[in-house]
C-alpha cells in the first residue's frame, strides 16, 4: 500500500463526513421546498449533489492508491429548521468541520512525506475556501437586506440564481 493506514482511515473518514454533508444538504434541500424557499431548495439540492462529488473523489482515491474505500453508515442529518438563516448558519458550521478535517490530513501527509496525498489534498483545501466564503457571503445578506418575510423572500431570489449559474464550484 502506497498510503499509511492512519491516512488511510483520516481518508476514510472523510468520505462518511462528505457523505453526511451531501446528506445534510439534502435534508436541508427537503425544508427549504417544502418551506416555500424554493430558490434555496434548488441551491442545497445542488450543493448536495457537490458533496457527492467530493466522496466520489476520495473513495477513487482511495481505490486508486490501492487502500481500498470502505463505506460507512450515516447518521440522520437534521430535518427541521427555525429559519433559513438558522440553516445556512448550520451550513456553514458544517463547511468549518471539513475544513478542519481537511487540514488534519494535511498535516498528515506532511508530517508522513505521503506527496501524493499532499497533492491530493491541495484541490480540497482551496475548495474549502470557497465553500465557508460562499456561506458567509449567504449570512451577510441577512444583516444587509434584513430578516422580515420581503428580505426572505429576496435572499431566496439571489440563492436561486446562484443555482442557476453556471457551476463553477461543481468539481
Ligand atoms: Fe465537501
Ligand atoms: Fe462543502
Amino acid at each position: 500500500m502506497k498510503i499509511s493506514p492512519k491516512m488511510k482511515k483520516a481518508l476514510n473518514d472523510q468520505v462518511t463526513l462528505e457523505a453526511s454533508a451531501s446528506s445534510s444538504y439534502l435534508a436541508m434541500a427537503s425544508w427549504c421546498e417544502v418551506t416555500g424557499y424554493q430558490g434555496s431548495a434548488n441551491y442545497f439540492y445542488m450543493q448536495s449533489d457537490e458533496e457527492r462529488t467530493h466522496m466520489l473523489k476520495i473513495v477513487h482515491y482511495l481505490n486508486d492508491m490501492g487502500a481500498v474505500a470502505s463505506i460507512s453508515a450515516i447518521k440522520a442529518p437534521v430535518s427541521s429548521y427555525k429559519s433559513l438563516e438558522g440553516l445556512i448558519k448550520t451550513a456553514l458550521k458544517n463547511e468549518q468541520t471539513v475544513t478542519k478535517a481537511i487540514h488534519t490530513m494535511v498535516d498528515i501527509a506532511q508530517k508522513e512525506k505521503d506527496h501524493s496525498t499532499y497533492a491530493f489534498l491541495e484541490w480540497f483545501v482551496n475548495e474549502q475556501v470557497q465553500e465557508e466564503t460562499k456561506f458567509e457571503t449567504v449570512l451577510q445578506k441577512f444583516d444587509l437586506i434584513g430578516r422580515d418575510k420581503l428580505a426572505i423572500n429576496e435572499i431566496d431570489k439571489i440563492l436561486a440564481m446562484d443555482a442557476a449559474a453556471p457551476a463553477d464550484t461543481v468539481a
